[in-house]
């Protein structure tokens, strides 16, 4: 039986990737900064039959983060999927962007994602698939960016690709491979009402993409549906 680990996991893109990965079979680590608000994640907990593990993480803590392999202990991470991310503050345009609001994005989706890989390169490393999987967004995309604006969520997700380049090319000699992926634009709290596809269908996107993913895609950008996105 192979694992799954995920982060952010009480709701939207999480939630549904935890819900299919347990259909799956596999047995699930998620991780939500507060079960009292994670009903839905607890009541897949009660009908899992062990199957599905909740561990506290909070991404603005080094030391919720640094807790993450004291709580695995030696147990391997076959795949490893960093999913949890932040907005911040909608419909800021130039003028009104504040630094203390894109800091706090660029904490949750560029720096914590690499902090958790520091603290679980062991886990990760004696996996059977060996795969990281990094939930970024087209918007990060430079060469797609035709829109403008959003400077924290874009910057940060553009940062987070980078990130995941290197670790593409740091952690070659242990087998991993590194992948960026866009979850498509979802019906969830951050996608909005208007978004275009509900979480199923881009998780069962997601999923796909993520099994077919061999050593050759290492240091690529997906889209759910498994066609590139240009950096
Ligand atoms: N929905 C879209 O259209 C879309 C498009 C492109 C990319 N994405 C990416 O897909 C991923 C999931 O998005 P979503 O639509 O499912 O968003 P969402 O519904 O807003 O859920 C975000 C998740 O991240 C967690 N999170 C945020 N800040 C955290 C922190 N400081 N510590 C721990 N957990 C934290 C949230 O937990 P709390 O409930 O505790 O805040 C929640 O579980 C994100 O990386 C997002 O950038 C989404």
């Amino acid at each position: 039986m192979k694992n799954v680990f995920i982060t952010g996991t009480n709701r939207g893109l999480g939630l549904e990737l935890v819900r299919q990965y347990l259909k799956n079979g596999r047995k699930v680590f998620a991780t939500c900064r507060d079960i009292r608000v994670a009903s839905e994640l607890v009541s897949l907990q009660k009908e899992s039959d062990g199957m599905l593990e909740i561990l506290d993480l909070n991404l603005f803590s080094d030391d919720s983060i640094n807790k993450l392999s004291e709580m695995l202990s030696d147990s391997p991470i076959d795949l490893f999927v960093n999913n949890a991310g932040m907005m911040g503050p909608r419909n800021l345009q130039l003028g009104g962007v504040n630094g203390g609001s894109w800091a706090e994005v660029f904490r949750v989706n560029t720096i914590a994602p690499l902090l958790i890989v520091q603290n679980l390169l062991e886990n990760i490393s004696s996996g059977k698939e060996k795969k990281m999987i990094f939930i970024s967004s087209r918007v990060g995309s430079i060469e797609e960016n035709s829109g403008g604006a959003m400077y924290a969520y874009r910057s940060s997700k553009t940062a987070l690709n980078q990130v995941v380049k290197s670790l593409s090319i740091d952690l070659l000699d242990r087998g991993l491979t590194s992948v960026a992926l866009h979850p498509g634009w979802v019906l969830t709290d951050m996608g909005g009402p208007n978004a275009l596809i509900d979480v199923e269908t881009s998780v069962a996107g997601m999923i796909s993409v993520i099994n077919g993913i061999c050593n050759s895609d290492n240091g690529k950008f997906f889209n759910y549906d498994g066609s590139m996105i240009r950096w």
